[in-house]
């Protein structure tokens, strides 16, 4: 098994001193995203890890267990390094264009779907110390993790909150964690600079065996019931934002550490 050497400190140094850091102030000290020459080290041949990636983001490759074991070491690095910072700094950025586009009635109605984890709240310190791959995931430590309610902020994805707010838009987090994890969640997102929600819906038990797909479209018509419309819709997962009711937008925010259906 392939693990991915990173130091508690690499994480520190590019999520936790963000909010009004510059990428150049934390350059020296992270991985840079470095593709090898030829295959860039993927197990298949011809196949890049950055092609797999782009494949991965674009719902070319759906159903996938595990990052290929050799793309651990590129996901980590891309994950740590400036790339993955930027990528979702352009998303951030066209979401926030798009907002400010919309001449919205001010009736308290227009609502962003967030999801959490990956989206507003990053698990990057958990997968920098335990590595990029499926079968390091280990659903009792993560769930310890959870529980501490430590998630560092993405950073892109606060400013887009801030500014949807100022805009008058109100905000609805839809996450895939399970009800008993509310507290710990809502305490995580408070402690990082999410102050207010409109709802925030963790799965409850009647969904499950479900798919998020499922529960995320019966969950945002369930939203649009209550009179609320969704203008905007931001998650990791291409089940975040495909299905029913997925909003005006979407925006699809980069992950290529694991897949969900
Ligand atoms: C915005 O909407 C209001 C009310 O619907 C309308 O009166 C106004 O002309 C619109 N402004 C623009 C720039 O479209
Ligand atoms: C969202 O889509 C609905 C349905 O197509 C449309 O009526 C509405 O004007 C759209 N709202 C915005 C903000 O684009
Ligand atoms: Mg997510």
């Amino acid at each position: 098994m392939k693990t991915f050497p990173v130091l508690p400190l690499f994480f520190l140094a590019t999520l936790v001193a963000t909010n009004q850091a510059s990428d150049g102030a934390v350059s020296h000290q992270i991985h840079l995203l470095r593709p090898k020459t030829g295959s860039h080290g993927s197990h298949v041949p011809g196949v890049s890890c950055l092609s797999w990636r782009l494949g991965v983001e674009t719902h070319n490759i759906i159903g996938w267990k595990t990052i290929p074991a050799a793309c651990e070491g590129y996901v980590g690095h891309y994950m740590l390094g400036h790339q993955y910072r930027k990528d979702s700094e352009a998303v951030i950025y066209e979401a926030h264009l798009y907002a400010k586009s919309l001449n919205l009635t001010n009736d308290g109605k227009n609502l962003w779907v967030f999801d959490v984890d990956e989206t507003t709240l990053s698990n990057l310190p958990y997968y920098a110390r335990h590595g990029f791959g499926v079968e390091v995931f280990n659903p009792i430590l993560f769930n310890e993790w959870v529980s501490k309610s430590t998630a560092p902020a993405l950073p892109e994805s606060l400013k887009l909150y801030k500014k949807l707010l100022a805009l008058g838009i109100k905000v609805a987090f839809l996450t895939g964690r399970p009800e008993s994890y509310r507290k710990a969640t809502e305490t995580n997102l408070k402690n990082v600079g999410y102050h207010t929600w409109e709802t925030a819906i963790l799965k409850d038990s009647s969904y499950a065996g479900k798919t998020s797909l499922f529960y995320k479209s019966s969950e945002r018509e369930k939203l649009e019931k209550k009179g609320y419309r969704i203008i905007g819709n931001m998650g990791d997962q291409w089940t975040d934002l495909l299905g029913t009711n997925a909003g005006n937008r979407t925006f699809k925010v980069p992950d290529p550490m694991y897949y969900i259906s």
